[in-house]
């Protein structure tokens, strides 16, 4: 077949061609003879190569895990056959080395510097402004990165092929952990591109993603073995394992953000160039770096980020700022071991320390039973805390959290606070353990009247309350009903659902519409003010548009989003209970799962008839004038007519903005993909929408190529 090039630069449709010929020449690898395997071995290790770089550095794989697997395995099946053929830098050589009895110490060819901190943003200033003094009053552009929440390794490449691995250790001497990092599947074996130097020493971040953390705790804690209390800890655990079979089986990943030396071979002369180098040289560098040219541009970016961290399949702890230019940075130099020319500016801690004392459940809008922890309170990130969720009863016993325990709570953005752990050392003597009750019992302050047992359905780890007329439920479905983004009910909170559905006043969600002063006047605590503010609020909501009333009535997949399209579609509530499956699944963005649901939930009698009530008492069931039509975009927009799947974190676009730019194309966003997806526009930690895609061979585009698409 002839010598390929490399295929580090090959176009798309290129590396498929030259993969689909690999695949055809080895349809039958047990005839092959030794001498069309010495030819065809390099090329099938380039593709893999190939691919696995698509895969790792640049986010953007073109053939499904499935084929990428059958190619790997034959390779290993050939090189078993002819084991005077394999070469250390095969992909297949990431694994196997014998365990060590210790790690070899390292002295780094230059000490790998700690990082100054700011805890704020005026700590941030005051740093540039250091450095404008430094730099006898010229501002310094900057390079801001992400700070990746994992360890630092020096990798030192000689001639193009990894030679050593090292960690930081205390900065000086770190320790060889090359043999691990040979498994390492993002880190590669060999550099790439036109100019690969003789020796340089790349240095980044190993980490592991929170979604490869999630399921590998989940695997460990499956087979009774020991899990991780947070990526950061898997990531230090399993590079630093003795036996790198242990380390292979770990779901590492790996952002390079700098070099340590590097001879042979001129660097580009700023921080944001060398970035760029490194991917060209094959090396995963996050996408998300910003030159900055003022200090305002980096204080965005950190407040951006700050806000943003948890939309990353990986944990940062904040954000790392460098004055851009080489040669500005040897002007700046060091101090004791920190670059004068570099800062860490460090998120607010959002985790504390508190006593456990008490576990209580909750039963949510689906029948959902949770655990919740009472806390004293603490205070995180200037909000004080006294309950946090405990998800299910398996999360409390895989914590071993009792009450009475010390306990670490994590408050992550606008996520619930959660429990992470206890502190075994702090545990009392008389810490209670904690299990699931069999049943309802009190919650909200009533108790429940139906005694109905508690169900843990197939395959999941919640336990749910079926009783059909649950009260819990019930309050919890008038609280949504009447939240912000539903009907926007004023003055109906968690506290008053509970109130009427516990006095009897509501029991049924039309009956909010049948409370009158009068009635509001039995409540506890209820002056007159407060019922008239109550009575107008309930009577503005009346005229809501048809989307909120829809979102607002709970039927399960029927999120805000697709009450929106279904109302673009359907103008009634009277029209939405008239229309079958087939009707509701041709509708862009509507599924069978979600068409299930709603022809389901009307065909419910106690639902048909609250339809007929709802509209009796004067409620707004039909589409607004103006409200949610079919977004009209340019009909003759390059995306005119397509349904578009956005997935991951975009370099630069904001999901909204990306959205707004392919409806102003003509384009239509939908939530899943499936066969009416026209294509689907990828970025970082996109998941299983993409192994869709793929797998259903739908056109795929990265962000780069979605703005390209929509050039006039
Ligand atoms: S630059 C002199 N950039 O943060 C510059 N460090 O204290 C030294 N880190 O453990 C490091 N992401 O491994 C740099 N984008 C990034 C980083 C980063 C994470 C870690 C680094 C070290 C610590 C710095």
């Amino acid at each position: 077949m002839g010598t390929l090039g490399p295929l580090f630069n090959a176009s798309a449709p290129d590396l498929l061609t030259r993969t689909r010929a690999v695949q055809q020449h080895l349809a039958a690898p047990d005839a092959l003879g030794e001498a069309t395997a010495r030819e065809l071995l390099p090329v099938l290790r380039d593709v893999l190569r190939a691919h696995a770089r698509r895969y790792y550095t640049h986010d953007a794989p073109l053939i499904t895990d499935a084929e990428y697997d059958r190619l790997y395995g034959l390779l290993l099946g050939i090189e078993a056959r002819f084991p005077g053929l394999v070469t250390p830098d095969s992909p297949t050589q990431r694994v196997g080395a014998a365990p060590l009895e210790g790690f070899e110490k390292v002295r780094h060819a230059r000490p790998l510097l700690s990082l100054g901190n700011a805890f704020s943003l005026d700590d941030v200033a005051r740093w540039y402004a250091r450095c404008v003094k430094g730099l006898d009053g010229v501002e310094p552009a900057l390079t801001a990165e992400l700070k990746i929440d994992g360890l630092a390794i020096a990798l030192t490449y000689e001639v193009g092929a990894l030679a050593l691995a090292a960690t930081r250790g205390n900065g000086v001497v770190g320790e060889n952990v090359t043999q691990n990092v040979r498994t390492v599947r993002a880190i590669p074996l060999r550099l790439d591109g036109r100019a690969v130097p003789e020796r340089v020493e790349v240095r980044g971040e190993v980490y592991m993603r929170r979604s490869d953390f999630d399921e590998m705790n989940r695997r460990l804690g499956g087979g009774g073995e020991k899990t991780f209390a947070n990526p950061r800890n898997a990531a230090a655990g399993s590079l630093r394992q003795l036996n790198p079979a242990i380390t292979a089986s770990r779901p590492l990943s790996f952002y390079a953000y700098g070099v340590g030396l590097a001879a042979g071979t001129a660097l580009p002369p700023t921080q944001y160039a060398l970035l760029q180098h490194l991917r060209g040289l094959g090396l995963p560098v996050n996408p998300h770096v910003r030159r900055c040219s003022t200090l305002e541009e980096a204080l965005t970016f950190c407040a951006h980020w700050t806000e943003k961290r948890d939309s990353l399949d990986f944990e940062i702890d904040g954000v790392v700022l460098k004055v851009d230019d080489f040669g500005q940075q040897d002007v700046l130099g060091e101090v004791s071991n920190a670059p004068r020319w570099a800062i860490a500016f460090k998120f607010p801690a959002r985790e504390a320390t508190t006593r456990l004392l008490d576990i209580i459940v909750n039963v949510g809008r689906t029948g959902v039973i949770k655990p919740e922890a009472v806390l004293e309170p603490v205070e995180i990130g200037g909000v004080t805390v006294q309950q946090a969720t405990l998800h299910n009863e398996a999360y409390v016993r895989e914590r071993d959290l009792r009450i009475g325990d010390l306990v670490v709570v994590k408050r992550a953005g606008d996520v619930i606070p959660a429990v992470l752990s206890h502190v075994p050392e702090a545990r009392p003597e008389d810490a209670q353990p904690w299990t699931m009750p069999a049943g309802c019992g009190q919650a909200h302050g009533l108790t429940c009247p139906r005694h109905a047992d508690w169900v843990q359905l197939e395959g999941e780890a919640d336990y749910y309350c079926v009783a059909s007329d649950c009260p819990f439920q019930f309050i919890r479905l008038v609280e949504h009903f009447a939240s912000r983004g539903a009907m926007d009910i004023e003055g109906l909170g968690s506290r008053l659902a509970v109130q009427l559905v516990e006095a009897g006043l509501i029991e049924t969600l039309d009956g909010i519409f049948r409370l009158d002063a009068e009635r509001l006047a039995a409540l506890e605590g209820f002056a007159e003010k407060k019922a008239a503010n109550l009575v107008a609020g309930i009577e503005a909501a009346r005229h809501r548009p048809l989307a909120r009333l829809l979102y607002g009535l709970g039927i399960r997949h029927v999120g805000k989003t697709i009450a929106e399209t279904l109302v673009a579609h359907v103008d009634s509530l009277e029209a939405l209970a008239g229309a079958d499956r087939e009707t509701l699944e041709r509708i862009e963005g509507i599924g069978a799962t979600i068409a299930e649901s709603v022809v389901d939930w009307f065909a419910e009698p106690d639902n048909r008839a609250l339809v007929a009530h709802l509209e009796a008492l004067g409620v707004n069931t039909r589409r607004l004038p103006g409200e949610a039509v079919a977004v009209a975009g340019d009909a003759e927009g390059p995306l005119a007519g397509q349904t578009v799947v956005l997935t991951g974190t975009l370099p630069t676009l904001a999901r909204a903005e990306a959205e707004a730019l392919i409806k102003r194309a003509g384009g239509r966003i939908a939530g899943s993909v499936s066969k009416k997806t026209s294509l689907v526009v990828a970025g970082e930690s996109a998941g299983s929408k993409l192994d869709k895609a793929q797998e259903l061979g739908i056109s795929i585009l990265d962000e780069a190529g979605l703005l390209r698409l929509l050039q006039p």
